[in-house]
């Protein structure tokens, strides 16, 4: 749990039911392209744990207020596909909660080496979060998602986590000479 402001929110991996909330946040987000609901529900069950959600707790049920989707990709890439937070709700640091708690799984699951994204140049207010983290750009592509929708891809180096020297025990456990 991690206290922002007065409100008290919980960053945890998503589940099917958090789909109809992801949904509405995604679509207030991106309007001229959200997600249809089949994508998201496959890319949760393809591999939700990269996946992470901001979730504040209700009197009777839990608000997700908070997405940010991310799957393995080709060449210990990870790919950080979409991030957002519900337009009532931001400002508040929860999208660099998502974002810090993204990095921390790669991180822990240590398989990726880099989280790649990619980011609308006139974003400013994402922008200047990916940058503040420390991604940088890796390429521009004016026609990422066609004519008049370039895209920068911004690339965040994982830390190579040192590897520990093997232990040789003896028949005791204890380590041998
Ligand atoms: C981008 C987005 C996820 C940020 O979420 P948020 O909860 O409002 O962000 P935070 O409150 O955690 O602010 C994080 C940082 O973003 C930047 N930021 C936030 N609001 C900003 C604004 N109005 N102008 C410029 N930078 C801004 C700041 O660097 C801020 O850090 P700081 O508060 O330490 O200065 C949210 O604006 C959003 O959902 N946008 C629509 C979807 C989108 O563009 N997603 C990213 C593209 S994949």
């Amino acid at each position: 749990m991690t206290t922002i402001a007065e409100t008290t929110v919980e960053y945890r991996e998503p589940t099917p039911g958090d789909l109809p909330d992801i949904q509405v946040i995604d679509g207030a987000a991106f309007p001229t392209g959200p997600y249809p609901f089949f994508v998201l529900r496959q890319l949760l069950h393809a591999d939700s744990s990269r996946s992470v959600v901001a979730v504040e707790p209700g009197d009777d049920e839990d608000e997700v207020v908070g997405y940010a989707l991310t799957i393995m990709g080709e060449g210990s890439r990870a790919w950080l596909l979409s991030l957002a937070v519900s337009p009532d709700r931001r400002g508040h640091g929860y999208g660099r909660g998502l974002l810090q708690h993204s990095i921390e799984v790669c991180q822990d699951k240590g398989d990726a080496d880099e989280i790649w994204l990619t980011v609308d140049p006139k974003n400013v207010t994402a922008y200047t979060l990916f940058k503040d983290f420390g991604f940088v750009m890796r390429v521009h592509d004016e026609e990422y998602f066609g004519e008049g929708h370039p895209r920068d891809v911004l690339v965040y180096k994982l830390r190579r986590l040192p590897e520990l020297p093997t232990v040789v025990t003896d028949e005791n456990g204890y380590p041998g000479a």
